[in-house]
């Protein structure tokens, strides 16, 4: 069974051809975000140029090292939402062309079940399932008991985690996205600032960062009018300490009450170093019987292969659209 996938949410121009849910024939990822980061963060109207100018061309070069032509397809599947919509819709009427041209079924898939079955590319997922999915618009505790049930058992109130690292990224002076460099600054650091942990000890899997955003901010700019010098390594680790903490100790509490069998990391910060090692550490030390799947870095952030994993389970559940598709940018899981 041989899917072509199409992610076009934000500002990756992807496209994969995945075989039976789980093998990668393919997986292009062209980023624009050289185009984005002057103006410290994605500018939709650019996005949406980016991707009609390449979405041809890289749809082209998942088939030719896939080695497949359109006849050997069995689906065409692309992200219907959440995202940009103009992004989204260059992706979704690219999958409409070829599914008219080719009479293939057309199958929409959710940005966020995408990064949680990126991971099936790795191992066969396990029911039930708890999902940690953190990404630049989206920080959610996912409780699953089969396939396709998507049960949100906490979300955060504010900021998204990585959008917390985007902003704080911005008063340290990183390119955006800044996720990547604080944490590579983070792992030369010490936690010396003791940041707020919020909700931390609240009855609930919700999270909240902007506080900590503040505190943050506001240590920076204190610290500039006294005329000191803060250590930005220094800064760095406490930050990433206090988002870490959070999410794993949220994660761990939520295992202990749901009979979960696997905890799945999902999304553009389940790149972070503190996070990988940290919820590696938590899971081994205090769950029992339970495993973790991390995915490897090339499949965290956005790409299509992610979009055909999930697109599979949909095919065989015969969950397939019509030409009417349409791009949903607030879509939820
Ligand atoms: O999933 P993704 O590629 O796009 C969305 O769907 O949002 O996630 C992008 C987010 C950005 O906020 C980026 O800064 C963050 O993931 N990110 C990281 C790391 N690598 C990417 N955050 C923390 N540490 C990282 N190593
Ligand atoms: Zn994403």
């Amino acid at each position: 069974m041989l899917i072509l996938s199409i992610e076009t949410s934000c500002d990756e121009t992807s496209a994969s051809v995945i075989e039976n849910g789980d093998t990668i024939k393919s997986n292009i990822v062209a980023s624009q975000i050289n185009s984005h980061k002057r103006f410290g963060g994605v500018v939709p109207e650019i996005a949406s140029r980016h991707h009609v100018e390449y979405i041809t061309l890289i749809i082209e070069e998942a088939m030719k090292e896939a080695k497949v032509t359109f006849e050997d397809l069995d689906a065409v599947a692309v992200t219907e939402g959440p995202g940009l919509v103009g992004a989204l819709l260059v992706g979704v009427n690219a999958a409409k062309a070829i599914a008219f041209a080719h009479d293939l079924p057309l199958i929409p898939v959710n940005h966020l079940a995408g990064h949680i079955y990126a991971n099936q590319l790795i191992e066969p997922l396990e029911f039930p399932s708890l999902a940690l999915v953190v990404s630049g618009g989206h920080t959610e505790l996912v409780y699953m008991k089969e396939h396709g049930a998507f049960e949100i058992i906490g979300e955060t109130r504010d900021d998204a985690a990585g959008e917390a690292y985007d902003k704080i990224g911005r008063v340290l002076g990183v390119p955006y996205p800044g996720g990547k460099y604080i944490d590579e600054m983070a792992q030369l650091g010490e936690d010396t600032f003791n940041f707020p942990r919020a909700m931390i000890h609240e009855d609930n899997y919700d999270f909240s960062f902007s506080g900590l955003k503040s505190a943050f901010i506001n240590t920076v700019h204190n610290a500039k009018q006294k005329g000191e010098e803060l250590n930005h390594n220094d800064l760095a680790t406490s930050f990433q300490y206090a988002v870490v903490d959070v999410l794993i100790d949220k994660t761990i509490r939520a295992a202990k009450e749901y009979p979960v069998k696997q905890i799945i990391l999902a999304g553009g910060v389940a790149a972070n170093s503190g996070l990988r090692e940290g919820l590696s550490k938590a899971v081994e030390e205090q769950l029992e019987n339970v495993c973790l799947v991390i995915p490897p870095l090339s499949l965290t952030g956005d790409n299509a292969a992610m979009i055909g994993a999930a697109a599979f389970l949909e095919l065989e559940k015969n969950h397939t659209a019509n030409l009417a598709l349409n791009a949903q940018p607030g879509l939820t899981l």
